[in-house]
């Protein structure tokens, strides 16, 4: 029964709660971030306690229970196959049970399409699946299904539902193995009078979904909306509450998506899946780096093909890089896909001790396809491609770059280096240039692939100009 009404200000970046109206949130420092929400309250317990199967021996009284860490039987985190191995390989070897996932990206990334390839797959190989969506219509998720699943979709529940109080009776009845909501901003439970999608919807809806899926040992898949400017409020907060959150990115005018996990309580958060969109669905790439390389060889001043270790495989990009003259104020340096700071530092070494003049350029550089390499083995191809335009030097399209730039303009050997190598060997690469400690180090034979070493930037310039000269302009 609800008890009594209330109104707060709920910070809408954070979810910190004011009593009253507040210009900056003291604790994010958003500004005019509070928007009032009325939240007529239950027994606060009751709303954690929802959807619990044991949800009746949660009251006061009960104690708690502990056991010994070797009578807890590891085989707890037995993991379902989703039927997508590059879905697998991000959530760290399949779905665990009872595991919490949120899916974030952009509309129409393409959020609902990998959900229901998955849902068909265990629908047909772990047990009925519920697939709960307050989007779109049962039709419309008809139609999608048709479109990208194969198979017998006899085991796919689909309800077009908002009332998460309602979606409980149906999981009872289905049992479900597998728990799709679609999305987590369009749910809503009546214990708040609060609208769909702000911030203490999301949170208790949240929380009912959690203690659905631990209560019951159910993985439940969670889509989240992202908006262009940045992420939204509510799946912030469900960030914390859930034990892997995943995003979905690409160009939606191109057809490479990225997943990644930027966390995961079951697997590192290194690993990257790439898929590619088709009318029949979601395609896994294999061969990611010719998706990354595509339109290479060296066709203009500022382009170098890098290769950097991502997860656990290697991984060939572009890098881009532009420069030109400074008109006002302060040189720009702008960086898509490379830390700012990174950049700023690779400059400064160019400068210091390669002896460029950067003084009055604007320096902009670009990671082709959208993608942000955590890896520092870019840096030197970040050095070499601002080099190449700066001075009109074209760099063969067989050249790839790898390596570390340390502040006195030493190149420091990369991880992984053999694989790299290997990589690009088998990518028909046919020179490498590289820190000469890890060209020491390599035991890699390669077939066409012919390492050139270098001590420092310096170096590396002076091996990338003797490339550069082969080049016919
Ligand atoms: N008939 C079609 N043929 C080919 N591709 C299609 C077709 N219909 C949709 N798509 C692709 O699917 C994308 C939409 O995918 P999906 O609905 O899974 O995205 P979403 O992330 O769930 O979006 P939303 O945020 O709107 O829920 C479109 O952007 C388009 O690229
Ligand atoms: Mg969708
Ligand atoms: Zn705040």
């Amino acid at each position: 029964m609800p008890k009594k009404a209330k109104s707060v200000f709920v910070c809408q970046e954070c979810g910190f709660e004011s009593p009253k109206w507040t210009g900056q949130c003291p604790v994010c420092r958003a500004w005019n971030s509070f928007v009032e929400e009325n939240v007529t309250e239950r027994d606060p317990d009751d709303v954690r306690r929802r959807g619990s199967a044991s949800g009746a021996d949660q009251r006061a009284g009960r104690s708690a229970r502990a056991q010994r860490l070797p009578d807890i039987r590891s085989g707890q985190t037995t993991r379902m196959d989703t039927g997508i191995g590059e879905l697998n390989r991000v959530l760290g070897g399949g779905l665990v049970k009872g595991s919490l996932t949120l899916i974030s990206g952009e509309p129409g990334i393409g959020k609902s399409t990998i959900i229901i390839q998955a849902a068909s797959h265990i629908s047909r190989t772990a047990g009925p699946v519920l697939y709960v969506s307050g989007e779109e219509s049962e039709e419309q998720i008809k139609m999608r299904a048709d479109r990208v699943c194969s198979g017998d979709l006899s085991n796919l529940f689909v309800a077009s539902e908002t009332d998460i109080d309602a979606v409980i009776p149906l999981i009872d009845s289905i049992e479900p193995a597998f728990l799709v909501i679609d999305s987590i901003q369009t749910m809503f439970t009546e214990d708040l009078d609060s609208a769909p999608g702000s911030v203490s919807q999301v949170r208790a809806c949240g929380n009912i979904l959690m203690n659905i899926g631990k209560g019951r040992n159910i993985p439940v898949f969670i889509v989240a909306h992202v908006t262009k400017s940045g992420e939204l409020a509510g799946p912030k907060i469900v960030e914390h509450m859930v034990d892997t959150v995943l995003h979905f990115s690409g160009e939606r005018n191109q057809d490479l998506r990225i997943l990644r996990a930027n966390k995961n309580r079951f697997g590192t958060t290194s690993e990257i899946g790439a898929f590619e969109m088709r009318e029949e669905g979601l395609a896994e790439v294999e061969n990611l780096s010719a998706s990354f390389l595509d339109g290479l060889g060296g066709s203009e001043d500022g382009a170098a093909a890098t290769a950097v270790y991502e997860g656990t495989r290697p991984l060939m990009l572009e890098i881009q890089a532009l420069t030109s003259t400074t008109t006002m104020g302060f040189p720009r340096r702008t960086a898509i896909g490379i830390d700012n700071s990174r950049l700023a530092m690779i400059v400064a070494v160019l400068e210091k001790k390669a002896g460029l003049n950067l003084v009055n350029r604007d320096i902009y550089v670009n990671v082709v396809g959208g993608l942000r390499p955590e890896s520092t083995s870019a840096d030197l191809a970040v050095a070499l491609a601002i080099w190449s335009d700066e001075k009109k030097q074209r760099l063969p399209g067989e050249l790839v770059i790898v390596g570390e730039v340390g502040l006195t303009g030493e190149l420091r050997p990369v991880q992984n280096a053999d694989k790299l190598i290997k990589e690009a060997d088998r990518m028909g690469f046919r020179y490498m240039i590289l820190p000469e400690r890890s060209r020491e180090r390599s035991r890699e034979k390669t077939s066409g692939l012919r390492l050139i070493g270098a001590e420092t930037v310096r170096d590396a310039i002076a091996a990338a100009e003797k490339l550069a000269g082969k080049v016919d302009r």
